[in-house]
């Protein structure tokens, strides 16, 4: 218990996160109040997140997400993730920021979002002592033409704290290749790219991931384990998984940690990270993922410092803050 302790101790670094699903849910429930909006459907009698799969959980995730109405809002929802990341020894985190969340998709109100959120970021780096960079995030079923907005936000944001364009949502809505140009369009503007995919489609989505979008992550990308030879290529190609095991197998992508692949993925010699995607809507914590992880496959110190290392050189942010924090 000693060795969990040691464990559950380490300083880590995160990769997926996205924001409004790390939102504690007391922080929403506050939010609610003072703005009177009702919020029905979305907590458990225990005050947690409710819901029964994955596009249940999407609509609670977009209703909590519709209590953050001000850039302000999206101050404190930093300030209070931040807190709870560097309980759990974050010291580095990537988080995906949706301008379809913060200011409908017009460029400039998502500069005034990205301005108040920033300035919280900078705050707990002062105070926590922990690293913050944003990736901007479009939404698959919001559909092609809404991400080309997204793209264009990223690209007018672009720099040395929004370092990246990602997207997240409803897997079984169309094609990866259908969003191809906002991918095209964030790339031109600088920005390194990841994606959701395998974790409800299989293998061919995180192929077309890697073919259609070229990009260097992917969000999850644990279902490529069902072809091997798409593993190889995942080897091959160097591309790092953004792992969320807890949110895996909440969702119901795998029914226990044990019959998740990520440990067989790591010994293939895929790239794996650790994350937690939306932690209090699976009732997990990186310090939680770190203790399941060597409880289930027996992880010892040497293999976190594996992932740790594996995670700094897959950060997107620059060389310098990357010394700075790892
Ligand atoms: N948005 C928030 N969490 C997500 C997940 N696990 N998959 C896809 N989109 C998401
Ligand atoms: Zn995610």
């Amino acid at each position: 218990e000693e060795r969990i302790a040691a464990i559950r101790g380490l300083p880590k670094v995160e990769l997926h996160l996205h924001i409004e699903g790390a939102a504690p849910p007391a922080f929403i429930r506050g939010l609610a109040q003072e703005k009177n909006v009702r919020l029905d459907g979305v907590f458990d009698e225990r005050g947690g997140y409710a819901f029964t799969d994955f596009v249940h959980f999407l609509s609670v995730y977009e209703a909590a997400t519709s209590v953050l109405k001000s850039p302000e809002d999206y101050a404190r929802l930093t300030t209070a993730v931040l807190e709870e990341c560097a309980e759990n020894g974050v010291v580095y985190a990537e988080t995906f920021i949706s301008p379809d969340f913060c200011g409908g998709g017009d460029v400039g109100a998502w500069q005034e979002y990205l301005h108040a959120i920033r300035e919280a970021s900078d705050r707990a780096e002062t105070s926590l002592g922990i690293t913050l960079r944003g990736i901007v995030t479009c939404v698959r079923h919001f559909g092609p033409e809404t991400a080309k907005r997204s793209a264009l936000c990223a690209a007018e944001t672009a720099g040395d704290w929004i370092v990246g364009f990602g997207m997240g949502g409803d897997e079984n809505q169309g094609k990866q290749r259908d969003f191809a140009y906002a991918f095209d369009m964030a790339r031109e503007a600088g920005l390194r790219l990841t994606t959701h995919a395998g974790e409800w489609r299989g293998p061919r989505e995180v192929e077309d991931a890697i073919t259609d979008l070229r990009i260097e992550r992917i969000g999850h990308g644990v279902r490529a384990y069902e072809d091997l030879a798409l593993v190889d290529k995942l080897v091959e190609n160097g591309i790092v998984l953004e792992v969320c095991p807890g949110s895996n197998v909440n969702l119901g992508v795998y029914p226990s940690l044990s019959r998740h692949p990520i440990e067989r993925l790591r010994e293939r010699g895929v790239k794996v990270t650790v994350s937690t995607d939306d932690p209090p809507f699976f009732h997990t914590t990186m310090a939680d993922e770190y203790e399941a992880l060597a409880r289930t496959f027996g992880w010892d110190e040497e293999v976190f410092a594996e992932i740790a290392r594996t995670s700094a050189e897959a950060a997107f942010c620059d060389e310098e803050t990357r010394k700075a924090v790892m």
